[in-house]
């Protein structure tokens, strides 16, 4: 290789021209992600349960790049109406972000009713099956497109949450390797990310507890720190351009340090 088969770094991390649906946009990780992508180029396709934090995304300024779209992802209805609109306003989806995600209050088996299971399942993965089977069909037309997951540590690991959401992650991480291995070969890129402790408004209650269990672990974690939303945002950015064309059905670890032991 020579210098001239260098790639401009800059364009490594450019989503000029693509357009993005980042679901779970209105808080956190997602909120991160709208804003970081806003500032590599892309047009956003923003999606959230949550219609006064999604509203908050305006004096962000990019309103012509920036759908916003109410929707709850438990909502069959509600998902063919976001890409319906997606598709109305965009033409396309080129990257699909499935962030958005509830807890479940870290209970065990026995303390967790079924409602609270059913919707922990309905948002972390059957909405984020829906929503892939909604965007995939146009990837594929086009041989190309990327989906970003959001699993977690605890889709590695037990106690990073209780028995219905370490499922949940646990799930997510299954079912992006199987879409890899189903989709790769026809030009769709699938990968999860798999946070570590991350200041956003699901740890809240948890963080403010300084005696809490997980704030012990905390005192250990190599990089001294709590993660921030952006933190992981700059691994989707990097996930969702071509630098990161040879990662396929990888599951990131970005926790600081939290799970090396
Ligand atoms: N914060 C952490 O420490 C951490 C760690 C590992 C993984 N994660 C994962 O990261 C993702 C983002 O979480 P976060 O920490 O930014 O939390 P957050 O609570 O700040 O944001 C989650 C967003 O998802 C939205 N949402 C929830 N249910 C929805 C639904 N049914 N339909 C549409 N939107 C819905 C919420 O309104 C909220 O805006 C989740 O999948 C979470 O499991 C977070």
């Amino acid at each position: 290789m020579n210098d001239t088969d260098l790639p401009d770094p800059h364009s490594l991390m450019s989503l000029a021209d693509q357009v993005v649906l980042i679901t779970g946009a209105a808080s956190g990780i997602g909120k991160a992600q709208v804003e970081l992508f806003l500032a590599a180029g892309a047009s956003i396709v923003a999606v959230d349960v949550n219609e006064q934090g999604l509203e908050r995304l305006c004096h962000l300024g990019e309103v012509a790049r920036l759908h916003l779209q109410v929707a709850d992802l438990a909502q069959a209805d509600d998902i063919t109406r976001v890409i319906n609109s997606a598709l109305e306003r965009f033409g396309r989806i080129d990257v699909l972000c499935n962030t958005a995600g509830v807890l479940d209050g870290y209970k065990r088996s026995l303390d967790i009713d079924e409602a609270l299971w059913d919707r922990v399942f309905a948002v972390n993965i059957k909405g984020l099956y829906r929503l892939t089977n909604a965007v995939l069909p146009g990837m594929l037309a086009r041989g190309k497109g990327v989906i970003i997951n959001m699993a977690s540590v605890a889709g590695c690991f037990a106690g990073g949450g209780g028995a219905a959401y370490t499922s949940t992650k646990h799930a997510v991480l299954g079912y992006t390797r199987q879409l890899s291995y189903d989709y790769g070969r026809k030009g769709i890129r699938v990968n999860a990310v798999c946070p570590g402790m991350i200041e956003t408004g699901m740890t809240t209650a948890v963080l403010s507890d300084r005696e809490s269990k997980l704030m012990k672990v905390l005192a250990s974690v190599p990089a001294g720190r709590l993660g921030t939303p952006l933190d992981i945002a700059r691994v989707s950015l990097f996930l969702a351009g071509p630098g990161a064309d040879f990662i396929h059905g990888a599951a990131i670890t970005v926790d600081g340090g939290l799970t090396i032991k």
